[in-house]
């Protein structure tokens, strides 16, 4: 199969999300940006079409998808019932980055669920996104474009290195805004618990529906006795091919630690990689170091991460080294995935 690169820029676009809408009305696959990352869409209600993203992706089929809808309307027909907390929730954060976890109704195939009663809808912020899916009407299932375990893409071009010849078209809208996944809640237990961290935090939803949890498998790491509600989030997920340590403590410590590990690591003759930041770049000697975005502003922390997991991948390096970044607010998500990309590797400085 030839993968088309259809790149949005305004003129043409109706006429290019007519035709990807067709492919996904035809059972076929269309990766598309979101406001996230990419994702590679399927009509969610037919089972058939879901497969095809599973043997795309390489994916367990115990990973259910997310679906994606352009409209309100929409949701009716996916799911049993609408609490009062998730109409609050809509209410605030849609479109934007917030996935929200309904009991299905019938019309939601077992194959877009993973099995489970649940299921997964979001309303994505993004203009080319929506225009797409409400081309294509039906609920589009979109995991995130990548091959199972690689970092998630931020850019056309990763998608097209993990899709080649695997799916009918990308739409390339460019760099995404947000750079990690949509934060997950689910809101069909007592308290609502958010199964995924990501740039709408604990406290902004707690503004809107009051006390909120957290999984404990987010936090603790991904042990096989603790089993995350979200299935996803048990797979080491979001990996360079290099093993990546992360570095925490007081920043000049960490930056001497670094040091310390590269220069070893270099005369071992291992092709070292460094994740440093604007603030810290020229203290690094050894290594291919590498700008992750400023410690002024987290946004940019998240938006680079996964593409430099990816850069490193082609630098083929043998060993990655990180400073660690705060944990506050929007950091819970950055530390998150940055963590599961290091299978939870971390030493203090
Ligand atoms: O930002 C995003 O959410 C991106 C863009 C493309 O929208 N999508 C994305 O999809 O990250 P994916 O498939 O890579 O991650 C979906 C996560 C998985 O961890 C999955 O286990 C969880 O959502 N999930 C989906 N349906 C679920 C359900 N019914 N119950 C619990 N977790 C669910
Ligand atoms: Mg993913």
């Amino acid at each position: 199969m030839e993968t088309i690169v259809e790149k949005l820029s305004g003129k043409k676009d109706k006429e290019i999300l007519q035709q990807a809408a067709k492919i996904i009305k035809r059972g076929g696959l269309v990766a598309f940006p979101t406001e996230t990352v990419y994702g590679l869409g399927a009509d969610g209600l037919k089972e058939e079409a879901a497969k095809k993203i599973y043997a795309a992706k390489g994916r367990p089929s115990d990973n259910p998808l997310i679906l994606h809808i352009a409209e309100r309307s929409q949701l009716e027909q996916i799911v049993k019932r609408i609490p009062q907390k998730a109409e609050r929730l809509m209410e605030a954060f849609w479109p934007g980055p917030l996935t929200i976890i309904f009991e299905k109704s019938e019309n939601v195939p077992y194959t877009t669920t993973g099995g489970l009663d649940t299921v997964a809808v979001r309303m994505p912020n993004h203009a080319e996104a929506l225009a797409f899916l409400k081309e294509v009407q039906t609920p589009v299932a979109a995991p995130s474009a990548n091959t199972s375990g690689r970092p998630s893409p931020t850019k056309a071009e990763h998608v097209l290195e993990d899709m080649q010849g695997k799916i009918e078209m990308i739409l390339d809208g460019g760099e995404v805004g947000i750079g990690i996944e949509s934060t997950i809640i689910d809101i069909t237990s007592a308290i609502p618990m958010i199964l995924r961290p990501g740039f709408v935090t604990q406290e902004m939803l707690e503004e809107v529906i009051g006390k909120v949890m957290i999984d404990p498998a987010v936090q603790g790491g991904v042990k096989e006795k603790e089993r995350p509600k979200a299935p996803g989030m048990k797979y080491r997920h979001y990996a360079p091919k290099a093993d990546l340590t992360i570095v925490e403590g007081k920043l000049s410590k960490v930056i001497l630690k670094i040091n310390e590990l590269a220069a070893q690591k270099v005369s071992e003759e291992k092709k070292v990689g460094i994740i440093a930041t604007e603030e810290t770049k020229k203290f690094y000697k050894n290594g291919l170091v590498k700008v992750i975005g400023t410690r002024m502003e987290e946004k940019t922390i998240a938006k680079h991460l996964y593409g430099i997991l990816r850069e490193f991948d082609e630098a083929e390096v043998d060993i990655i080294f990180s400073e660690a970044f705060s944990e506050k607010d929007f950091g819970q998500a950055i530390m998150n995935r940055l963590e599961k990309a290091a299978a939870h590797h971390k030493i203090h400085a």
